[in-house]
């Protein structure tokens, strides 16, 4: 067990978070969990916290109408010569302050994000907004926490247009949950909503490619912090592999850069009291509990049940980052008579394509949802027996934690947080955590699975060891938020 640490007595700190998506209000992937599960526990950590997000129109009803208004001014945005509207609305949960930002121009339509063209004004706004509503709200946090390109002008903003202002004074932390995403738009466009000075158009902050600003970039730049979701994904994003073209740029920052590797939240991950879970269970009856799930989660998807068959589950954004193409090329040697495989994601066409037809190929054995169902998301994690994760890049990766702490053993790439939170199986001394491999093949990924199924089907109480040690594994944010709380006091030493 963790060690508890008593937090009273600690320095207390406030920190504005602000980014793009937060559960349970908007999600689309990782960075709506860590935007809800790390607030909570530095709440908890002796830490006062606001979030700050847009006041989507897809949120749901149900939340929108717990709201409170708090307020409403209007801003100028960049060469536009046009006030904006900005609202500001409230909503406290659980020790934390969530302020939505409200303009229907900007965050309308069903789903958070669409194509550049609406997104990049849309989060020059919302960074602006954001700042200039904790100015309104007298609310002056000591550490302004960014997470990801759609929150990265406002450290730009802040040590230009906000620098005589009362929030001004803010320590900045830009967080980078994944270097694929950066916001960059020709330089006339970005100038056009932002009104930011030249020094921010110069190659050693916004400017890329002569013609390109680069929102990331700006606030990689300016930020008086840079974190990243792992350490490995530090560090491999300092290479021209990694880098996505921003690698030298990272390089020239290192000093300020670092990685804390992300956590779960024990509330909502919880197999002895999921609500979404046929058969909740903790790591004294997982072994049974867990056929019986598995035979649920069968019987759910039309799957032949049978709970002595090695059931393989993904649950991913269907891209490029996931490794698809990995598993696309070994999905006709994996499918045996002894093994099913479940996908639950939504994404490229041509995935959601190619899991659509192996299901019409393997009836009975393969089950492709194409669908965002988080409630399935749960049954999924604890009806399979292993999770595969087979990433070409992976910034942390929740997917894993969410299986271990069901009693799922993860398949993965050794990359990026994948290799820090996934030890070796190591037949020898029966440790480990799952099955991993290296390089960026097809042919490892099918001897990584092979080696998973060797040891289910003819050592099976190794692999009973596994799931309770993975059970056991301590995934919490605990650890992860006392090193943010750490990194937010050495900025704040006074
Ligand atoms: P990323 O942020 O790159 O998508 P992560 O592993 O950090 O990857 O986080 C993914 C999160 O989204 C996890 O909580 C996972 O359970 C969830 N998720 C992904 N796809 C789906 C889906 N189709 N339905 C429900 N939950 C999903
Ligand atoms: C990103 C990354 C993922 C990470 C998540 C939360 O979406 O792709 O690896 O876990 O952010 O930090």
């Amino acid at each position: 067990m963790p060690e508890k640490i008593d937090y009273s007595d600690k320095p207390r700190r406030s920190i504005a978070f602000i980014g793009s998506e937060c559960h349970p209000f908007v999600k689309t992937g990782g960075l709506g969990d860590v935007m809800y599960a790390l607030p909570r526990v530095l709440a908890k950590q002796n830490c006062d916290v606001r979030v700050i997000l847009p006041r989507y129109e897809c949120i749901p009803w149900k939340y929108q109408e717990k709201m409170v208004y708090r307020g409403e001014f209007y801003m100028g945005l960049g060469e536009t010569g046009r006030e904006y509207y900005v609202g500001i609305m409230e909503y406290i949960h659980d020790g934390v302050v969530y302020d939505f930002i409200d303009n229907q121009e900007f965050f309308s339509g069903p789903k958070p994000y669409y194509s550049l063209v609406d997104d990049i004004p849309k989060f020059c706004y919302f960074a602006k907004a954001a700042l200039a509503a904790l100015n309104f709200m007298d609310w002056i946090p000591d550490i302004i926490h960014c997470h990801d390109w759609q929150a990265a002008l406002v450290p730009v903003y802040l040590r230009t247009l906000f620098a005589g202002s009362r929030v001004g004074g803010a320590k900045t932390i830009m967080t980078i949950h994944n270097l694929r995403f950066q916001g960059i738009y020709n330089i006339p466009t970005i100038r056009y909503w932002t009104g930011l000075p030249d020094e921010a158009f110069d190659h050693n902050c916004m400017k890329q490619n002569f013609v390109d600003a680069n929102m990331l970039k700006g606030g990689i730049a300016y930020a008086d912090r840079i974190t990243t979701v792992s350490g490995t994904y530090a560090g491999e994003i300092q290479t021209w592999e990694y880098g996505e073209n921003l690698d030298a740029h990272l390089r020239y920052h290192s000093g300020r850069l670092s990685g804390i590797v992300n956590g779960i939240d024990y509330d909502m991950w919880n197999p002895a009291k999921d609500p979404a879970v046929v058969y909740p269970y903790t790591v004294k009856d997982v072994l049974k509990k867990k056929k019986k799930n598995k035979l649920a989660l069968q019987k759910e998807l039309g799957l032949e049940e049978d709970e002595d068959r090695f059931v393989i589950g993904l649950i991913s954004r269907l891209t490029d980052q996931k490794g698809l193409d990995l598993v696309n090329a070994v999905v006709h040697q994996i499918m045996d008579e002894f093994t099913e495989v479940v996908v639950l994601g939504t994404g490229d066409p041509w995935y959601e394509d190619a899991f659509r037809y192996y299901e019409q190929i393997y009836k009975g054995r393969f089950s492709g949802c194409i669908q965002y169902d988080e409630a399935r998301a749960h049954r999924i994690y604890a009806g399979v027996d292993a999770l595969l994760v087979p990433s070409r890049f992976e910034p942390c990766g929740l997917t894993q934690l969410n299986a271990m702490h069901y009693g799922t053993v993860p398949i993965v790439r050794e990359t990026g947080g994948l290799k820090d939170t996934v030890e070796p199986y190591n037949k020898y001394e029966n440790w480990g955590n799952g099955f991993t491999f290296d390089r960026y093949e097809a042919g490892l990924l099918l001897d990584a699975i092979n080696r998973a199924k060797e040891c289910y089907f003819t050592e099976k109480e190794k692999w009973d060891d596994m799931v309770r040690r993975d059970m056991e594994k301590d995934v919490s944010w605990e650890n992860s938020a006392n090193q943010y709380r750490e990194l937010y006091l050495s900025l704040t030493q006074w």
